[in-house]
């Protein structure tokens, strides 16, 4: 085990280095026209290369047009996408960061509204704005909730063509430039909507039995790795829990974990919830690392290495559970969006002194100058 802390210790996977083992996890921005990436998602993403994380995710990204959650979804479903997101990706490579990308399809919880236009189905007073509801896919026909659209169900040959859409997107993402993909299998959208026994209700090999329900994942899993290359890694975001009677369970996140890694998954990104209601609505109790055990136990039983996420806010907090061998990899989010400095300022809240070589020089530079001109005034005051 490294002397200093394990957080700030690099960790290799396949032909990739992080430097260390901060992630920013993927979070929505919901700020894309047409899909397309733009200044905001580049300076959202650049500042958390900036603030020293190891590995930054993009958000979910649309691998087809309707698999979007809202209108302002990043997409991936056309060349035109490429060269936005190869900017960014760009960037946070020459400042030290690994660049990752969350490929996705919302399934039945696409056409939904932004969440500060309300979070709930696309209605008249987004229609009002320009922003129309789209039909929605699943597994099956059942909504999410109450008042939600119906979704229709996906035929044989639509899963044919949504399979293309998730090649076609891998290809996209490796001409765009980043380094680690993530299939979003997680928080309802429409690959967790095919694992979990509550939403798909299909007579065919894709549904009833766990082995049919985790089909489409399994086969989508497979196909990325085709063209996804041999020395880059691959994550799969997996709800660990639906946190809903009947629904999927650790032990199901377990047995998926087993049957991912032999297809080349190496990192399983343990969330919980959102099958049901948005995927803010908390399912699952919520305290400070509340996802860590699903984490330890899917790491523990599968043997694959895991990330974890979900209310990570203190340095220590972070070292503890990579101490404790609960997870690899820390995902930080909200935290992030607070202060996308994180990894700068929990290297130094966990003592690594190397006199501010982690900050970018223009502003390494100048602390460390300061700090070292402080110290003898700082000595004399005492
Ligand atoms: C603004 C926002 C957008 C999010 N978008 C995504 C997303 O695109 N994909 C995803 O898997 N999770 C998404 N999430 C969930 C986060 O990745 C993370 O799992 C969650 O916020 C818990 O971590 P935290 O407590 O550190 O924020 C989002 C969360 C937030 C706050």
């Amino acid at each position: 085990m490294p002397q200093g802390p394990l957080l700030f210790s690099p960790y290799d996977i396949r032909g990739v280095r992080l430097k260390n083992r901060v992630v920013i996890s993927p979070m929505c921005q919901y700020s894309a026209v047409d899909g397309m990436a733009g200044d905001w998602h580049f300076a959202h993403l650049a500042r958390f290369a900036l603030g020293g994380a190891g590995l930054v995710f993009a958000e979910a990204t649309a691998v087809e047009c309707n698999g979007r959650i809202t209108h302002g979804d990043l997409g991936i479903w056309s060349d035109a996408h490429v060269e936005p997101l190869k900017r960014i990706a760009t960037f946070l490579k020459a400042h030290g960061a690994v660049p990752a990308i969350q490929l996705a399809h919302a399934g039945r919880k696409a056409s939904m509204q932004r969440p500060w236009h309300g979070n709930g189905p696309l209605d008249d007073t987004d229609r009002a704005r320009g922003e129309d509801v789209w039909p929605v896919i699943a597994p099956s026909a059942i909504p999410m909730d109450a008042g939600w659209l119906m979704p229709q169900a996906l035929t044989l040959d639509e899963i044919g063509r949504l399979r293309a859409s998730w090649k076609a997107a891998t290809q996209r993402s490796i001409d765009a430039g980043f380094e680690v993909l993530e299939v979003h299998g997680a928080h309802g959208y429409l690959l967790h909507e095919f694992l979990s026994p509550l939403s798909n209700q299909r007579t065919d090999r894709y549904g009833g039995s766990f082995d049919n329900r985790i089909r489409l994942a399994l086969e989508i899993v497979s196909d990325v790795r085709s063209v996804w290359p041999a020395d880059k890694p691959l994550f799969f975001r997996v709800s660990s829990v639906d946190g809903v009677d009947g629904g999927w369970t650790v032990e199901d996140s377990i047995a998926l974990a087993r049957q991912l890694g032999p297809l080349g998954v190496d990192v399983m990104d343990c969330s919980s919830g959102g099958l049901l209601g948005s995927a803010t609505a908390a399912r699952v109790k919520r305290y400070p690392g509340f996802q860590v055990p699903y984490a330890a136990a899917i790491r523990r039983e599968s043997g694959l290495p895991t990330m974890t996420v979900g209310l990570i806010l203190e340095p220590q907090q972070a070292e503890d559970i990579l101490r404790q061998g609960e997870a690899d990899l820390i995902a930080i989010g909200r935290e992030a969006l607070r202060n996308p400095h994180w990894t700068l300022h929990a290297e130094e809240a966990l003592g690594v002194d190397n006199e501010y070589a982690s900050w970018p020089v223009q502003t390494g530079w100048w602390l460390d100058k300061r700090k070292k001109s402080l110290a003898p005034r700082l000595e004399a005051h005492r």
